[in-house]
């Protein structure tokens, strides 16, 4: 089992609070930081020859690590800025879907994915109740099905394996939003036989904004022809030539100019969680949430996460009245978490949390809701 006190001197962040949201923004790993210098140095000093000492390159050898962690193969994974912009250069390779232009997603996706597909005048978007309507909703109109591997609200792991089944067996292509679950529940993209993922740092990771990803399976990646591209996505994009060649592979999902310094960022992230291991991490997130989930029943507090581990990501939600309120008291207790409006506070302990820390945020919390500390936060505003 991992010992958090021999990575806890890493994240600076932890020394001044209790920091319980690595399902948003999860802390900054201080190498990030030295990374980040690298950077400015090499632009600094190197210059416009630094694009060919590795900037260039970078969406591709930034996304081979990330396929180590993902279970992708070398040269399955490009980097983009964001989930939204990698969901785009999936929808790009299906112009003119004729009647097959079903999207079957789940209302469970992160919004953002949603307003994408919903915003495409061309596909008709069926949303479902859960994974197991997924299923059922698949049919020979279907195009793309979007999915999330781990919900983002109550972090429950979604059963991906009959999705992809079903939606092959249909002709329909399988876009696995992985963001809430890379770095922290193990995944094997290959095996899963997934078309599509993506996803991107900020969260389990620990590696930062601006760093997306984008897996494609190897055979798609030499067929499919993204109509969203750019020179990055030319065979020879150094030739500046009139007409479009794609680049064979991977690299033809790729747009323009990279995000450099967001991935110099993001590989002090990936380090660690490469270090450490998904599967380590995944023992001590299972026996954290589970350790949290019982201090919460103790407490008399509403769990409405999965009590099962199986189908648990690394997120527990508890209800309370008001989570608005309740939210900026424990930050004012220094207890960072958050909430979503609808649903409850959101508690994301991560592989340096402590059993410590868990039991100091339920007896806040339980002693916020008790005493109705949270009432002068009234009308508390949603936000972060
Ligand atoms: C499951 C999931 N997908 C996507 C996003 C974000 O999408 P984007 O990278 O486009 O901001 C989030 C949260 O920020 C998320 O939880």
């Amino acid at each position: 089992m991992i010992d958090p006190y021999a990575y806890r001197e890493r994240f600076p962040i932890l020394h001044d609070c209790i920091y319980l949201i690595n399902h948003s923004l999860a802390a900054m790993p201080a190498t990030a930081e030295d990374r980040l210098l690298e950077y400015a140095r090499m632009w600094r000093e190197r210059g416009i020859r630094a694009w060919g000492e590795g900037w260039w390159d970078m969406p591709l050898t930034v996304g081979d690590q990330l396929g180590r962690i993902l279970g992708g193969p070398p040269g399955s994974v490009v980097m983009h800025q964001n989930v939204t912009v990698a969901e785009m250069v999936v929808i790009s390779c299906f112009r003119n879907p004729g009647t097959r232009n079903r999207i079957v997603y789940e209302e469970a996706n992160f919004p953002s994915v949603r307003y994408l597909y919903q915003a495409q005048p061309e596909l008709e978007v069926v949303a479902v109740e859960d994974d197991k309507a997924i299923v059922d909703a698949i049919d020979e109109h279907t195009l793309l099905v979007p999915t999330s591997h781990v919900l983002y609200k109550n972090g429950e792991i979604q059963d991906v394996e009959p999705i992809v089944r079903r939606a092959h067996e249909a002709g329909a292509h399988v876009v696995l939003d992985c963001y809430q679950s890379a770095g922290v529940v193990p995944l094997d993209l290959a095996a899963l036989d997934v078309d599509f993922a993506c996803g991107g740092s900020v969260k389990w990771l620990c590696g930062g904004p601006g760093a997306g990803w984008l897996y494609v399976r190897p055979d798609l990646a030499e067929r499919l022809e993204p109509t969203f591209v750019g020179w990055q996505g030319h065979a020879r994009p150094f030739a500046f030539e009139p007409e479009l060649e794609y680049a064979p592979g991977v690299a033809r999902f790729l747009t323009g100019t990279p995000n450099v310094p967001a991935l110099y960022a993001a590989t002090a992230g990936y380090d660690v969680i490469e270090e450490i291991g998904v599967e380590r991490i995944r023992e001590r997130s299972i026996s954290l949430t589970s350790l949290l989930i019982e201090l919460l029943d103790d407490a008399g507090l509403e769990v409405s996460s999965p009590r099962d581990p199986e189908r648990r990501g690394g997120t527990v939600l508890v209800r309370t009245p008001d989570h608005a309120a309740v939210h900026k008291e424990l930050g004012e207790r220094g207890i960072i978490c958050d909430f979503r409006p609808d649903a409850g506070v959101r508690l994301g302990p991560h592989f340096y949390n402590t059993e410590d820390e868990l039991r100091r945020t339920v007896a806040a919390l339980a002693d916020i809701v008790e005493t109705g500390a949270y009432e002068r936060h009234a009308g508390a505003a949603a936000r972060f």
